[in-house]
Order: structure tokens, then C-alpha cells, then sequence
């Protein structure tokens, strides 16, 4: 069993957990407004900040993994985490690389890809439906999830909870019909033409790639010892191609030949303080996902996304001028009791919402 760490007296667990449901209806908000609210020829690049955000979680997640490389019998040299001399740094270095580059760290490619495709496609879905919307539709990732624990994982699911999900599909198709509707308005002085069904249709591939990325990723934990920090530098590492793919393929192309002026055109125009916020807050809850895998369970990351849902409701409605119409309401209740059904333990097997889990 993990030991678990407490800050000011807290559990780690329960820190984490809490930041985890205000980081992802904050994320949500941010990256609404940080899309809807500038002028459509204004608008950042949604790839360039997919690639900022891996960069930056990459960098943080190898200096976490650095500092935790342990003193194996296999390099006496090695010095403790406290002793910082140039022989350590370089022991310590060396164990590094040859741990991030163990022989099967290629199966990070994977849901490496997956999540920057998930990842891309949240911008798309987040441009074109009212935050409160997209956090409930977004709900489906546990259906997905469900089914490839299924399909690959082999894992059977108990009659409550092919219930919860039958309940999670009802709640957003009932929010879906509101939302069609054009009942609910938001974002009143966007400058932006929202597509709900282009929206609709990029949540349910990111839920898509979601469920298959989330139960890859515990497929690969699962069966090695490696240390989640440096799972998390290989997922940023094998991200990087991908989503320098996706930059080239949907933004502007630029006519400039040297590194930097590339990067000013297709990365960094119109990148504003909402962008910066965006992929900060982005990174944050990436590093948040890593610890609430690690002190926590998924069971209790189903919870956090659920209030996550209540967060963004209160939010929406007075920044966005949300309306909640009556059908609104019961989908989203309908969706919240499913997922509260889903995430109750399970007497006999043990299947959980979320399909990440840290050894
Ligand atoms: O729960 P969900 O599938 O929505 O979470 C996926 C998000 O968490 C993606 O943005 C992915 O890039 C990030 N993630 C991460 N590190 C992990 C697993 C997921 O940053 N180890």
C-alpha cells in the first residue's frame, strides 16, 4: 500500500482530489472564454498550446522523476536525493535516461497519440458548446472507458453498473436535446458562431480516445514497476511528434525558414494571458491526474469530475450568463446520479470508472 503524504496536515489524497475538481471546471472556463472571446481571425493556436502544455508537463514531470531516482545496489556511487555534487547529478542523470528509455517505453506512444488527438479535439468541442454542456457530454469518457476495460481489459461489469451507464447515456442525450434546441444561451457577447453538432461530434471522439487511452495506459502500469513520474516524461516525449504534427497540419503554414519565426507564426500568435492560462491550468491538471492515480483511486477522480460538473454549472451561470433550462437540469442530475451509481464499489470485481491506476 502507498503511504500517503499530507500537506499542512491534510492527506495528500484529499488535497488533491479537491484541486482536481476546481482545476477541470477551471479548465473548461478558461478555455471557453480563452477560445469564444477573441475575434474568430484573433484566435490562438489550439495545437500550439496542445504542444506547450506537453512540454511543459514533460520538463516538471523529469525533474519530479529526478529527484526520486532511487540509490540502487547497481550504482553504489549514486548519492542520496539531499547531496547535489556533480557526481551525484551525473549518477543520478544517468539512471534517468536509462529508465526513461527502458526497453518498453514505446508502449507510451500510444496514449501518447491518443491523448494529444483527445486533447486537440477538446479545444474543437469546448469552441462550439457552452462550457456547462461540454462538461456533462464530456461524462460519456466514462462509457468509453467502461467499454475498453470491456473489450480489452477482459473485465466484467456488475447489473448496477450497466445501469449507471445506461443512466449516463439517457442524461446526455436529455442535455443534448436542450442544447440542440438552442435553449440554453451562452456566451451572449461571443464573437464566435458555435456548431453544436461539431461539438457534440468532437466530445464524443475525445471520449473515444479517452476511454482507449486511459485503459492503455493502466494496460502498460500494470504490468511494469517503472515509476509513474517517468511514465509521465515518456507520454510528453512520445506526444512531442504528434502534436508538432498537428501544428503543421492545421494551422497557417508559415513561409519562414528559421526555427524561431516558425514558431512566432504557428505557436505563438495571438497567444495572450487566457492562452498562458489555459495551458497552465492544463498542466496542472495533468500533474494532478498523476497524483490523484497515485494517493487516490479512480473511484474517487470519478467523484472529483462529478463536482467538477456543479462547478462549472455555478461558473457558467454567472460569467457566461448561462441559462438552466428544466431539461438541462435533469440531464445533468440524471448524469451526476450515474456517475455517483458507477463509482460505488463493487462487492465482487473491482472496475473502476477512470482506467488509470499507478502500481
Ligand atoms: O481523464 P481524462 O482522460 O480526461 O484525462 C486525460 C488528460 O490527462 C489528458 O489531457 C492527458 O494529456 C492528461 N494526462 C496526463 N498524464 C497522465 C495521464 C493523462 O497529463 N499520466
Amino acid at each position: 500500500p502507498v503511504s500517503v503524504p499530507t500537506i499542512c496536515g491534510m492527506p495528500l489524497k484529499y488535497v488533491s482530489l479537491v484541486t482536481l475538481a476546481v482545476q477541470n471546471a477551471a479548465l473548461t472556463l478558461i478555455m471557453h472564454y480563452s477560445r469564444v472571446s477573441a475575434a474568430p481571425s484573433e484566435t490562438y493556436s489550439a495545437a500550439g498550446a496542445v504542444l506547450l502544455t506537453e512540454l511543459l508537463k514533460g520538463s516538471i514531470s523529469l525533474v519530479v522523476a529526478f529527484t526520486r531516482i532511487d540509490a540502487p545496489a547497481q550504482y553504489p556511487g549514486l548519492a542520496p536525493v539531499s547531496q547535489w555534487s556533480p557526481w551525484a547529478v551525473l549518477c543520478r542523470s544517468r539512471r534517468l535516461v536509462r529508465e526513461v528509455f527502458r526497453a518498453d517505453c514505446w508502449k507510451l506512444s500510444i496514449p501518447a497519440i491518443l491523448y494529444v488527438i483527445q486533447n486537440n479535439l477538446q479545444f474543437v468541442a469546448v469552441s462550439n458548446l457552452d462550457a456547462a454542456t461540454f462538461q456533462v457530454s464530456y461524462q460519456m469518457k466514462i462509457l468509453t472507458t467502461a467499454a475498453f476495460s470491456v473489450l480489452l481489459l477482459r473485465r466484467t461489469l456488475s447489473p448496477t453498473k450497466w445501469l449507471a451507464l445506461l443512466f449516463l447515456a439517457i442524461g446526455v442525450g436529455i442535455v443534448q436535446i436542450q442544447n440542440g434546441s438552442g435553449s440554453s444561451s451562452s456566451s451572449g457577447s461571443s464573437m464566435h458562431d458555435m456548431n453544436a453538432v461539431k461539438g457534440f461530434m468532437a466530445v464524443v471522439a475525445a471520449c473515444f480516445t479517452s476511454g482507449l487511452a486511459g485503459v492503455y495506459f493502466e494496460m502498460v502500469l500494470k504490468n511494469s514497476q517503472a515509476d509513474l513520474w517517468v511514465r509521465n516524461v515518456q507520454l510528453s516525449l512520445f506526444s512531442l511528434l504528434p502534436a508538432l504534427a498537428a501544428i503543421i497540419f492545421s494551422g497557417p503554414s508559415s513561409a519562414s525558414t528559421s526555427p524561431l519565426g516558425w514558431f512566432s507564426t504557428n505557436i505563438f500568435a495571438n497567444f495572450g494571458a487566457w492562452a498562458w492560462a489555459t495551458v497552465l491550468v492544463q498542466v496542472l491538471g495533468g500533474l494532478l491526474t498523476a497524483l490523484v492515480i497515485k494517493y487516490a483511486d479512480n473511484i474517487l477522480k470519478g467523484f472529483a469530475t462529478s463536482l467538477s460538473i456543479v462547478i462549472s454549472f455555478m461558473a457558467s451561470v454567472a460569467l457566461f450568463n448561462f441559462h438552466m433550462s428544466l431539461t438541462f437540469v435533469l440531464g445533468s442530475t440524471v448524469v451526476l446520479v450515474a456517475t455517483w451509481m458507477y463509482n460505488q464499489p463493487d462487492p465482487i470485481t473491482s472496475v473502476t470508472g477512470g482506467a488509470r491506476q499507478d502500481s
